[in-house]
């Protein structure tokens, strides 16, 4: 960023939310990426809260989205509980900022609640106030991570289609191979665009990973037209349980641990690999679920 950006965002931040739409510089969209999987338990909130620690610590500001319906534990995983969540901001009035944890290395964390899916019902004005507070993180964040739910769900489809990046988590079991693809079959089926792209967690050798990975992007390109680019690979590693029973983030507790340094690498290449996209923002995430109907 030049200084002249630097600055404004400096700026921004000491005068506070309301002016910042009179001062923000162009192209301050975040980048928001979003995890999925097809199966449950895969590692996605692990993965999530992981990149956002590596992410930080290459000096980027961070926040993550829990959007999982269920249980997803970012505010375990991350060490951080949130105060309240989007849909007391959106029903409630709250001011987003009331709703957000602070967790390690200045990492924001937000809970979605059910509001998150529960847009439809919403009147022109709630959803006026509700853009404006989400927008307010397109200005303080670099990247934003959204930890979702399984995405068979219908719901958390079509958050992911509204989505710019798309990053689905599996694991070697074929179980979770035959659901990984069964989501990206859906995406696609449902004008799914932006390239997705795979994490195999769990691998205990290369070549297990690169049997998924070459298994996956063969069917997708052949049946869906869709192309899959591999993000990387994570290795079976007993730390990030030991790191969840801490409650200590993996990167922090164990951050020369294989599964850590796995980790890193993805973070790298999601920050400095070929065809970066147009970071288009939260709000615009938002617009476009809600557009979607
Ligand atoms: N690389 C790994 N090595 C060893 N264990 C792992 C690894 N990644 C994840 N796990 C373990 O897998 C379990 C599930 O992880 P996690 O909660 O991140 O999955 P999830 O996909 O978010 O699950 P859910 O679908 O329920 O939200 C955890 O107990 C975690 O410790
Ligand atoms: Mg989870």
């Amino acid at each position: 960023m030049n200084d002249q950006a630097n600055r404004l965002r400096q700026m921004n931040e000491m005068m506070g939310a309301s002016r910042s739409a009179i001062l923000k510089p162009i192209q301050t969209q975040a980048r928001v990426i979003t995890v999925t999987s097809g199966k449950g338990g895969v590692g996605k909130t692990n993965v999530t809260v992981a990149l956002a620690v590596a992410f930080a610590r290459l000096g980027k500001k961070v926040l993550i989205l829990d959007a999982d319906l269920g249980l997803s534990n970012v505010d375990v995983i991350l060490g951080a509980s949130a105060p309240g969540n989007l849909f007391q901001v959106i029903h409630n009035g709250l001011d987003l900022n009331d709703v957000v944890a602070d967790g390690p290395l200045g990492i924001k964390f937000i809970s979605g609640g059910s509001g998150i899916y529960d847009l439809s019902n919403l009147s022109d004005s709630q959803i006026q106030y509700f853009l404006h507070q989400v927008g307010q993180f397109d200005n303080w964040a670099d990247i934003i991570l959204i930890d979702t739910g399984a995405g068979l769900n219908r719901m958390v489809l079509n958050f992911v289609l509204a989505a710019d990046e798309v990053v689905v988590v599996t694991t070697p079991e074929p179980t979770a191979v035959a659901d990984a693809y069964a989501v990206i079959k859906a995406y696609a089926a449902k004008g799914g665009q932006s390239p997705v792209r795979l994490i195999v967690n769990r691998v205990r050798e290369l070549a297990e990973g690169e049997g998924v990975l070459n298994k996956l992007a063969k069917v997708s390109q052949r049946f869906l037209g869709l192309p899959i680019s591999h993000l990387g690979f994570i290795f079976e590693d007993r730390m990030v349980q030991k790191a969840v029973t801490s409650q200590v983030p993996l990167m922090v507790a164990y951050p020369d641990s294989v599964a850590a340094r796995c980790i890193d690498r993805i973070a790298h290449s999601l920050l400095f690999g070929e065809d970066l996209p147009v970071p288009r923002g939260i709000r615009g995430l938002f617009q476009r679920l809600l557009a979607r109907g």
